[in-house]
């Protein structure tokens, strides 16, 4: 974004915006999954973390035919939010000793960041919907979902596979 100039002056200027900030995020998720998965112990958070990081290497590759679709060179805009979520998981994964603990904070972390990517799917396609971009509309569809479904998964490893459970009982 220019700092004299203001950029974005249409809807699909922010969408354009929108996108390259989740194309950005995404990329760093990418980046940081496998540090999660390292620190991991309880095997289905693992397992769970491993799908999910070739499910968004597919994300990746589904916004770059979004901006393909838009006339648009697929590009990243650094986006501080994502970088805050990431940043504040790597410091408190050092603050942790005990492995259990550690998981239980490592599916605390993986949440907020499927939250913060469900939240800008859901603003990117509603805005998506109103310009009439059908196509792009489903593509983002697709991702939200496997944002979604990856919550949903998370949420049992927590409460039901053990990972609170077992952190509860540390020292
Ligand atoms: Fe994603
Ligand atoms: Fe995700």
């Amino acid at each position: 974004m220019g700092i004299f100039t203001k950029d974005i002056k249409s809807m699909e200027d922010l969408l354009i915006h929108g996108l390259q900030d989740i194309y950005y995020a995404e990329q760093q998720i990418v980046k940081s999954l496998p540090k999660m998965i390292d620190k991991a112990t309880n095997r289905n958070l693992v397992v769970g973390l491993k799908a999910h990081l070739e499910e968004t290497n597919r994300q990746v590759q589904r916004l770059q035919k979004v901006f393909e679709k838009l006339g648009k060179e697929a590009s990243g805009a650094q986006c501080p939010a994502i970088d805050g979520i990431i940043k504040e998981a790597d410091e408190i994964a050092g603050e942790i000793e005990d492995k259990a603990v550690l998981d239980a904070a490592i599916v605390a972390c993986a949440q907020a960041v499927e939250h913060y990517e469900i939240c800008r799917y859901g603003t990117l396609i509603a805005w998506a919907e109103e310009l009439g971009h059908d196509e792009i509309v489903r593509f983002l569809t697709t991702n939200l979902n496997e944002e979604k479904a990856a919550n949903t998964k998370l949420n049992t490893v927590a409460l039901r596979k053990g990972v609170n459970a077992k952190a509860s009982t540390a020292a």
